[in-house]
């Protein structure tokens, strides 16, 4: 096999949580132009429509959207079902990528993004789609591809699962301390979680042809403000956030026989933030 066919993914049927999500999209396209097949689960129903769309248009591709909240069991249960019904067979591929972005009132009397009046309720909402989603899908997936004896789970994590967030980018002038934005507790220990769950499957599995790997990904641009791109800019060696297709080629390596030695890992990407 030369090494360029080591990348193809065809043959390979692909699921990919919050896949019409703005990172997700991208993996699916990426999985898309080595030639898998894909499914996207989200609760976004507008976006899934979009999104099925979009490629069908681009690629002339049928990805099979569904909507599925993977906090739920009996939803991914349904949805493994129709999955076997439309293909076949069961998923060779497994991208962990849904997330809940918090949004916080800026400015109330309250900010409850901060760890003194972070409310257990949000931490339970988020805990349950970044880690518990994941797990479940895992769990669900991973076994049936333990039983065929192939398969690959990417974990999406973030730069911020191997450093602390640096909470003065989020810094606002005019406003005290206990007003200030942070990034919430939540998503570090989700994101560092990942990378245990990496860990924990990738051994769980490894003698059934089952590998692991998790994905730590620098922000993206996505319309920020200039103030934050240049504050953020100064914590990157290489001085800017990535450009929203720069990962596509990392998710083939890493969901492809071309990692195929790879398990347990976490792939950095960030251009070089989490080395300073
Ligand atoms: N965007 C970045 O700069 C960046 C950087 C590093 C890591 N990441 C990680 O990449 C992943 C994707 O990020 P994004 O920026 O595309 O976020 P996004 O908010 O655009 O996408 C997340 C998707 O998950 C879906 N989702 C939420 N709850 C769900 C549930 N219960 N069941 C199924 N789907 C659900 C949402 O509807 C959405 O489409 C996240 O894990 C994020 O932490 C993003």
């Amino acid at each position: 096999m030369s090494v360029i066919e080591k990348f193809s993914l065809k043959d390979s049927l692909a699921i990919v949580t919050g896949g019409a999500g703005l990172l997700g999209k991208q993996h699916v396209e990426a999985l898309i132009e080595a030639g898998a097949d894909v499914i996207i689960f989200d609760i976004n129903e507008n976006a899934l429509e979009e999104t099925k769309k979009y490629f069908l248009k681009k690629y002339n591709t049928d990805v099979l959207s569904l909507k599925v909240d993977i906090t739920n069991e009996d939803e991914i249960l349904k949805a493994k079902e129709k999955i076997f019904k439309h293909f076949s067979k069961f998923p060779n591929i497994l991208i962990n990528n849904a997330a809940i972005d918090p949004k916080f009132e800026k400015n109330s009397a309250v900010n409850k993004s901060r760890l003194e009046n972070f409310d257990a309720r949000q931490w339970n909402l988020e805990i349950s789609v970044g880690l518990t989603g994941a797990m479940l899908c895992s769990k669900i997936f991973g076994a049936e591809m333990a039983k065929n004896k192939r398969g690959i789970i990417l974990n999406i994590a973030s730069d911020l699962g191997v450093i602390a967030p640096d909470q003065r980018l989020y810094k606002q002038d005019g406003l005290k301390d206990e007003e200030q934005n942070v990034k919430p507790v939540t998503y570090s220990v989700i994101k560092h979680g990942l990378i245990g769950l990496t860990k924990y499957i990738a051994t769980y599995w490894a003698d059934k042809g089952v590998r692991c790997n998790a994905f730590a990904p620098g922000g993206v641009f996505n319309n920020h403000s200039d103030e934050f791109v240049n504050k953020i800019a100064q914590l990157i060696p290489m001085k800017r956030m990535a450009n929203l297709d720069e990962y596509k080629a990392s998710v083939v390596f890493l969901c492809s026989d071309a990692s195929s030695y790879m398990n347990g890992a976490t792939l950095n990407m960030d251009g070089g933030r989490s080395v300073w």
